[in-house]
């Protein structure tokens, strides 16, 4: 370690006020959604304990080192959290199945509720992203859109502010994450729940979701353009086969490019009742295979955020079940 003030300490040698700097390649395995910043909390320094991450670098001129005091440092207030994984992701998916529900009648939003879930999400992200971020967890059949949703707004969230976007800009992103598939309530059941191959006209339908998403949106007053158009154009590609305008290149937002990453990651990883999940670096690899797909400079600094490689053409080992995900009726 080149860089005198910086330190890698095991993580049982951790304590509060030390100034944690970074996990390297452990990321994913981090309790914390930020790589850096000051251990202050109890339940900060219990989460890294109970994590399965072996080692940190922690920053000495920001923060104490192994001989240093902790005496007298502020404890942030906290809302208690479910001790339990699944009680906590539990928390914001209730909320937006309300926020869905309620839509669903009045075809517009509760902005309240919406900023709500963000904070949640935003809370658990702090203090326990593994209970939101948990890639492998069986997504019910009922709860696919709440919980694909909830999983979004965190990813998107995370991956702004490894941009290093304003923060104001990364809270707009959240909630875009958040309603980007909110027009699937237009969507009949049966088509939402089918888990065969969508015919032509069924798949037609269910593409119309971006657009009566977008409407729903614009119904609702005060809610940033950009949450619109991340709704919208979420099924957009680079290459103009997307959905549903056929945008190409330029004609794509930034905010659309990043959220269209987080919705395929997500639905990739995520196991549901008929399709299992595939491991993070099998997804990246798989994304990064869709040439035409995704905005690729946005696509690298999305699997550097997750701590997953970016794979070399020689590295690629795509079977053909992974090629066929295509199919699905996600994408
Ligand atoms: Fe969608």
């Amino acid at each position: 370690m080149t860089n005198p003030k910086l330190l890698q300490i095991d993580k049982d040698e951790a304590r509060l006020g030390m100034f944690v700097h970074g996990f390297g390649k452990q990321w994913l395995r981090s309790p914390f959604a930020v790589t850096q910043f000051k251990l202050s909390s109890a339940a900060e320094l219990k989460a890294l304990r109970e994590s399965t991450v072996t080692t940190l670098v922690i920053d000495l001129s920001k923060g104490i080192g192994p001989t240093g005091s902790a005496a007298g440092l502020p404890r942030p207030s906290e809302t208690p959290m479910p001790a339990n994984v699944e009680g906590a992701f539990a928390k914001p998916t209730g909320m937006v199945r309300s926020i869905f529900t309620k839509a669903a009648s009045s075809l517009s939003i509760d902005r309240q509720q919406v900023e709500a879930v963000v904070d949640v999400v935003d809370q658990l992200m702090y203090t326990r992203p593994a209970s939101v971020l948990n890639l492998t967890r069986l997504r019910t059949k009922d709860e696919i859109s709440f919980q694909h949703s909830v999983a979004v707004c965190a990813l998107v969230g995370l991956f702004a502010r490894h941009l290093k976007l304003d923060g104001n800009l990364v809270r707009i992103l959240s909630v875009g994450g958040l309603l980007h598939d909110i027009g699937k309530i237009r969507i009949p059941t049966e088509i939402l729940t089918k888990t065969d191959k969508l015919t032509a006209d069924e798949m037609t339908v269910m593409q119309t979701h971006p657009r009566e998403g977008y409407a729903m949106l614009a119904r609702t007053e005060g809610l940033p353009e950009i949450v619109g158009k991340m709704c919208l154009h979420h099924h957009e590609k680079l290459d103009g086969t997307g959905y549903p305008d056929g945008l190409k290149d330029g004609e794509i937002g930034a905010a659309a490019r990043i959220v269209a990453i987080c919705d395929v990651f997500d639905a990739l990883t995520s196991i549901r009742p008929y399709k299992k999940g595939f491991t993070p670096q099998a997804a990246a690899e798989m994304m990064a295979t869709w040439s035409g797909h995704f905005d690729r400079v946005l696509l690298k600094q999305f699997f550097d955020c997750m701590g997953l490689n970016w794979p070399g053409e020689s590295a690629l080992h795509i079977t053909e079940e992974m090629a066929g995900i295509a199919d699905l009726n996600d994408f």
